[in-house]
């Protein structure tokens, strides 16, 4: 008889934001009129940018003539978004990424699930607590952890993010081979400082190590001393794979694009231990499994980079950031210890109870929808984040309630 991956038992039974929104449902399915205000999944809820509009619609009428028609493009990404983005996003920031060395996709999502794929399964494990679960979640699905205990699955090193070290772990003292590193930090916000990533880079050398960096939230940096990519740091292309995305930067949350970088000279060991490239093995699944990203959304993406692109992009993560101050300064004031939202939209506050019982007081009583702490890790217990990404009004709306049911 066909048997299931039995790895899929060792999850919990749906994924954090297919629960919350259960949960909203049968919220609103039994209190029709009370309308919800959403600040628990990252989602945008502001157009997309003019200039991407414009190029949308100009490559629609492309696909529109025999002459300008297109079928497939490339797997990995049309050149023309390629070197934008290798000039924009690395060039200008001094750092050598070569265009084919960038793989356009879908989304940063997929690409961090996927990407574990292309490592042996009994590599050692290195995951920050509280942390997005895609990473998580798909490593428990490939079979490279034990069952959950207590919170926590066996076999994986959890690095944990507390108030006690800023919410940035300390590298280990303990060996790992792959390391998941997210900054600006989702769910806390928290940015690591060029002097934390040269700890890891310098870590992953002495240990062989490759970094997974998700740098999906780089463009809410503010602080001009904090790196928007690993590759800032000396020594990192030869350690890391870096994850970019256009949903928060530019709206494309329903667009869908993103991209992911493999250096040419990043390498990981046979089993005969002879190292191999990751770009060859990395192109080969993504050739495999991806027919490539749809000509009109690649050149919406390529228009982020026109000088109105980036105008219109820094206008809207500048709307949501200032979302974010307004619920930290709320939060705050209601007597919560808040971190995050300054360089990130996310605001992570310690609301020092059960972080699904404060989701439901807030869902109950304010009827505002958070992310519980615990759906992030066992770190995650007593805080919940409430996210930037909503219209102002929406956000004085929620603040106001949650102050009325707090009060
Ligand atoms: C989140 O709320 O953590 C994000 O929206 C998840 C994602 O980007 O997939």
């Amino acid at each position: 008889m066909i048997r299931i991956n039995e790895n899929y038992s060792k999850l919990k039974a749906s994924y954090l934001f297919a629960d919350i929104a259960r949960r909203v449902g049968a919220f609103t399915s039994a209190n029709p009129a009370k309308p919800v205000i959403r600040l628990g999944i990252g989602d945008v809820t502001e157009p997309l940018p003019p200039a991407c509009v414009e190029a949308l619609h100009a490559a629609t009428d492309e696909m529109a003539q025999r002459a300008t028609f297109k079928g497939y493009g490339p797997e990995q990404g049309y050149a023309f978004l390629r070197d934008l983005i290798a000039k924009n996003d690395y060039a200008d920031r001094g750092c050598r990424i070569e265009p084919d060395e960038i793989f356009v996709s879908d989304g940063s999502k997929c690409d961090c699930g996927n990407i574990q794929e292309i490592f042996a399964t009994d590599i050692r494990l290195a995951i920050p607590d509280p942390v997005y679960p895609v990473y998580v979640d798909t490593n428990v699905m490939a079979g490279r952890t034990g069952q959950n205990v207590d919170g926590r699955y066996e076999g994986i090193l959890y690095l944990d993010s507390t108030a006690a070290n800023g919410y940035v772990p300390a590298v280990p003292t303990a060996p790992a081979d792959l390391i998941y590193l997210c900054f600006p930090n989702n769910p806390t916000g928290a940015v690591a400082t060029r002097a934390q990533l040269e700890a890891w880079v310098d870590y992953s050398k002495r240990n062989k190590a490759v970094i997974l960096y998700d740098s999906a939230y780089e463009s809410y940096i503010r602080d001009p001393a904090i790196p928007h990519s690993i590759y800032e740091i000396e020594g990192a292309r030869d350690v890391a794979i870096e994850f970019r995305s256009f949903s928060k930067t530019a709206g494309f949350t329903g667009t869908r694009c993103a991209y992911t970088v493999v250096p040419k000279t990043l390498m990981a060991a046979d089993a005969a231990g002879r190292p191999q490239p990751l770009h060859a093995l990395w192109n080969r699944r993504h050739t495999t499994k991806f027919n490539g990203v749809s000509y009109p959304v690649q050149k919406a993406a390529a228009a982020v980079f026109t000088e109105a692109g980036k105008a219109q992009v820094k206008g809207l993560t500048d709307f949501y950031l200032a979302n974010a101050r307004l619920i930290r300064e709320s939060m705050t004031r209601l007597g919560f210890a808040c971190v995050g939202g300054d360089n990130a939209p996310y605001i992570w506050i310690n609301v020092k109870r059960d972080s699904w019982e404060f989701f439901d007081l807030l869902l109950e009583k304010a009827q505002v929808v958070c992310t519980p702490g615990a759906g992030f890790g066992k770190c995650g217990e007593g805080h919940v984040r409430i996210s930037a990404f909503n219209s102002r009004e929406n956000v004085e709306k929620a603040l106001d309630r949650i102050a009325s049911a707090l009060r």
